[in-house]
């Protein structure tokens, strides 16, 4: 397999970073993971709904050799400052302790830590240099770089997963319970089975993955992703473990005056949505918010996924601006950088949708594009963004993405 231009660039860095910091990596293996887009439903995989999204072309580099011995020796060109992450298997920072709530080196820490407590026996470290592209905060870095870890020390000690699933819900383990980010599984669901040029989509409640296509005769499109050069803190520091508490206080309230339903996605009958509302929508209007986002979101989920079958990526992009409405005014999750980038995009001909996208607060957000009105979006951007947010001039970015496979695996290139 062939590396793209960007693969070449950070291969090279690699390599350099590699001898920089005597890590050796030769005749080891180089391992892409992505980023991922999500259409739907944003905020919904922790509130049990259908999920659909693609992989996109940002990715997190790791070339990696198990050293015979057992030492894990990582080194990022992201955290240049972290030096060389050192440990041996067994042997790392108790989950959430406070020494290393500051280094990158809490991942791979925290992959140990759930590895050993599942059960799995790890007996081969590895030396391993990593660089990525992609941007914090919207786009999954953090689910991409675990998921990265975990492969690669699988296949470091021998260790074949039949089912995928159980990656999912390792990867999930490392952020909640090590890193202690109270993150659900969208992000990794949609990384871990990316395919190039499919949309995936997965049901809970079967925990299975379908491959979905897009209709013929689509017109052209890009997804776009508007990063606002702001940083986002852990999501456990955010609005996010917020509305997550809200969610599941209103799943509680619910259950008390005997509604059946084990969470918010349950709630599907229009009938039984009305009634919560008049009932509850005075004691708790907040709660009562939360609910009309995710009841409306689920609805429009089947309208995009028909829509993306069927080739009609208008309909899809009218739903993502839509559900981003939802995210504003209902789910308020989303910040006023976000919403700046949402507002100019908005402005420009050919934007068929946007809104914020993944964690909430700040970040990126995003927007599906008519191919030939990237370059338009881009102007509008450069144009109002930085006159809007000065300070962040030197920072924000542009990402016109690809939709891609979610790992790849080069072999034969160290
Ligand atoms: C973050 C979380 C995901 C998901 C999204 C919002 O990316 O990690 O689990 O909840 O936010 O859809």
């Amino acid at each position: 397999m062939e590396l793209t231009s960007e693969g070449q660039k950070a291969f090279a860095k690699i390599l350099q970073l590699a001898k920089q910091n005597n890590i050796d990596i030769k005749d080891g293996k180089l391992r892409r993971t992505s980023s991922r887009f999500c259409l739907g439903v944003e905020h919904g995989d922790y509130n049990g709904t259908e999920l659909f999204g693609v992989g996109t072309d940002r990715f997190i580099w790791m070339a990696y050799k198990p050293n015979g011995t057992k030492k894990v020796r990582l080194f990022s060109g992201n955290f240049p400052d972290d030096g060389v992450i050192e440990f041996e298997l067994g042997n790392v920072p108790e989950p959430k302790s406070a020494g290393i709530a500051q280094t990158w080196g809490r991942f791979p820490y925290g992959v140990e830590y759930i590895l050993r407590r599942q059960g799995y026996k790890l007996s081969q470290g590895i030396d391993g240099v990593i660089y990525g592209n992609i941007p914090g905060g919207g786009m999954s870095r953090s689910a991409s770089l675990t998921l990265n870890l975990i492969l690669s020390m699988f296949n470091a000690n021998n260790i074949e997963i039949e089912d995928k699933m159980n990656i999912v819900d390792l990867a999930q383990a490392v952020e909640n319970d090590y890193i202690g980010s109270p993150c659900g599984k969208l992000d990794q669901i949609m990384i871990l089975f990316a395919r190039q040029g499919m949309g995936t989509y997965y049901n809970p409640a079967k925990r299975t993955i379908d491959y979905v296509p897009i209709g013929p005769g689509a017109s052209d499109f890009r997804i776009v992703v508007l990063d606002t050069g702001t940083d986002r803190p852990g999501l456990e520091k955010s609005t996010y473990a917020v509305r997550r508490a809200e969610c599941e206080k209103l799943v509680s309230i619910l259950q008390k005056a005997n509604y059946d339903i084990s969470c918010l996605a349950d709630i599907k009958d229009e009938t039984v949505y009305k009634k919560i509302m008049v009932e509850f929508g005075e004691t708790h209007p907040d709660l009562c918010d939360r609910l009309r986002y995710i009841f409306d979101a689920q609805k429009r989920f089947y309208k995009m996924l028909e829509a993306w079958k069927a080739g009609n990526i208008e309909t899809v992009g009218q739903i993502f601006r839509a559900d981003g409405i939802g995210l504003r005014d209902d789910y308020k999750i989303s910040g006023p950088e976000l919403e700046t980038m949402c507002d100019i995009v908005r402005t420009v001909q050919g934007v068929l949708g946007e809104r914020m996208l993944g964690g909430g607060d700040k970040g990126a957000s995003g927007a599906l594009v008519r191919a030939e009105c990237v370059e338009a979006v881009r102007e509008a951007v450069d144009t109002a963004y930085t006159r809007s947010r000065p300070e962040l001039a030197d920072k924000y970015a542009v990402h016109v993405c690809k939709v891609v496979d979610g790992v790849r695996v080069y072999e034969g290139l160290l």
